[in-house]
């Protein structure tokens, strides 16, 4: 069997050892000859790495590990890269999140002016990315990429690198169906799932298992105890947090709301905007605990290894891990397994703009994601999906032409602000802010206001 050179760009990532597990696991369908590790931060990357070959020594002797910032070093011959960076980091994932706060809007880092501000500072460093595999790698290596904010950075890679192979992914759908399977008390894999809608901003039109639609039954569970199982050891591990339960919880009242479909979880940030933030503590955010938490019982884990030579188990094979290798294999083996991810939608949902980047049902072949028929979507989700579509298409066009205009309308048209005074209010602050990040941003009025 033909074997593979991988790369994982922004290999300093938290998820890097799980996703290392992950591949572990699947050495069969994907054998590896040689997995590179790539990141700007070379000192955070080492430790991570440390991490990461330990996991894969307990599988393999044989697969090369190589530790690089050099981006020839690390794409030359490569068959696939992960791209999973997140540019600016938690410091800069903090900032997006408390800015918009202190004007009492939504503080996320991929919803909301957060999610703008984070597509601002990836678009080019993707691009940038891009680029390098293009100049070294295999002619026919594919970029699975996690990076967020997806849906944004989807958009700029299809405006500005349009013939790329990269397949923009997102776990959120695979870690919903692993509460769905839960409560329905079946496998994830036994669910098949019908989904429309962008990147964290989706529904779930049809929950079937063998062949029956269970949605009615979740509908039921849900308008009792949100999309949760009273015991969560049953969901993913990562998806258990105090905010992640929160978060499940609050499909509840979206869904009495609105029975019709299953939401995106992420919905929550633009359905129920107010009561997110009375429920936001403003100077702690999900980065200070994600840092308080994923982030330190890293580095406390590789500390401890290289004190005792005793590997603690804390990278559990968790979705993120599964669905990023379960995508590749179908990719590198032709399987046309059908998962849930992001294509450029051509049709396949005949009411919304043919260059819209879409996350439907897709067929995973060797030449990339074949999307299947969705129809037509109703009105009201036609009518939030577009006004999200060009928010983050003229945030595309804000970076593309340095337009401070384009990125203010960007802003005013996102559902979790409430005007374009305050809109004005935000960027501004987060101009400030990204100063290290963004290009400039030119503006063509005088100000009034
Ligand atoms: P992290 O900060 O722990 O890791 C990100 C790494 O990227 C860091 O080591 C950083 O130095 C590196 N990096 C930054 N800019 C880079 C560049 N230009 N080139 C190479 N490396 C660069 O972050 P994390 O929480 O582990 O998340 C990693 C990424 O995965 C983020 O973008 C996050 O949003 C994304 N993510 C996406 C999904 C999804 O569903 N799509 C799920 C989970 C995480
Ligand atoms: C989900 C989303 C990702 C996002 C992550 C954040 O899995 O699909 O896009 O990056 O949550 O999780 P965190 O634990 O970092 O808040
Ligand atoms: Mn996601």
């Amino acid at each position: 069997m033909k074997t593979y050179k991988l790369a994982i760009a922004g290999g300093g990532s938290t998820y890097t050892p799980g996703i290392v597990r992950s591949l572990m696991d699947r050495l069969e369908d994907l054998p590896l000859e040689e997995i590179r590790f790539y990141d700007i931060d070379g000192e955070r990357q080492s430790k991570v790495v440390v991490a990461a070959t330990a996991v894969i020594r307990e599988y393999s002797d044989s697969i090369k590990v190589l530790d690089t910032t050099d981006p020839e070093t690390a794409f030359t011959d490569v068959d696939f890269v992960f791209a999973q960076m997140r540019v600016g980091k938690y410091a800069m994932r903090e900032l997006d999140e408390k800015i918009p706060l202190s004007h009492d809007v939504v503080g996320q880092e991929t919803c909301g002016p957060g999610g703008l501000a984070y597509g601002l500072r990836t678009i080019f460093p993707m691009v940038e990315l891009i680029d390098f595999v293009e100049q070294y790698a295999k002619k026919d290596c594919w970029i699975v990429n996690y990076s967020n904010p997806a849906s944004i950075v989807a958009e700029g890679v299809r405006k500005l690198r349009p013939d790329a192979r990269v397949l923009n992914i997102c776990d959120m759908p695979v870690a919903t169906m692993r509460n769905m399977s839960a409560i329905l008390g079946v496998e994830r894999d036994e669910l098949k799932v019908d989904y429309f809608g962008l990147n964290h901003f989706g529904w779930f039109t049809r929950v079937e298992v063998d062949g029956v639609d269970r949605l009615p039954e979740l509908r039921k569970h849900v308008s009792e105890h949100g999309l949760l199982t009273e015991d969560v050891s049953k969901i993913d591990y990562r998806h258990a947090d105090a905010s992640w339960i929160k978060t499940f919880k609050n499909i509840k009242p979206i869904m009495d709301f609105f029975p019709d479909y299953l939401p995106n979880p992420y919905l929550q940030y633009y359905l129920l905007p107010e009561y997110i933030v009375e429920n936001s503590n403003k100077e702690y955010t999900r980065a200070n605990e994600v840092m308080d938490g994923r982030e330190k019982s890293l580095f406390e884990t590789v500390r401890k290894y290289e004190e005792t030579g005793v590997l603690e188990d804390a990278f559990h094979v968790g979705v993120h891990g599964i669905f990023i290798v379960d995508v590749t294999v179908s990719l590198a083996q032709n399987l046309g397994e059908r998962h849930l991810v992001m294509v450029e939608n051509n049709g396949t949902i005949p009411n919304l703009p043919a260059d819209a980047m879409i996350e439907v049902p897709a067929s995973i072949t060797s030449d990339g994601p074949v999307p299947e028929y969705v129809g037509e979507i109703p009105y009201f989700h036609k009518a939030m999906i577009d006004q999200q579509l060009a928010s983050e298409k003229l945030l595309v066009e804000a970076i593309t032409e340095g337009s401070y205009e384009k990125a203010l309308q960007a802003f005013t048209l996102n559902k979790t602000i409430p005007s374009a005074i305050v809109a004005k209010k935000i960027l501004d602050d987060l101009i400030e802010a990204n100063q290290a990040y963004w290009p400039t941003l030119n503006k063509s009025f005088s100000e009034g206001v």
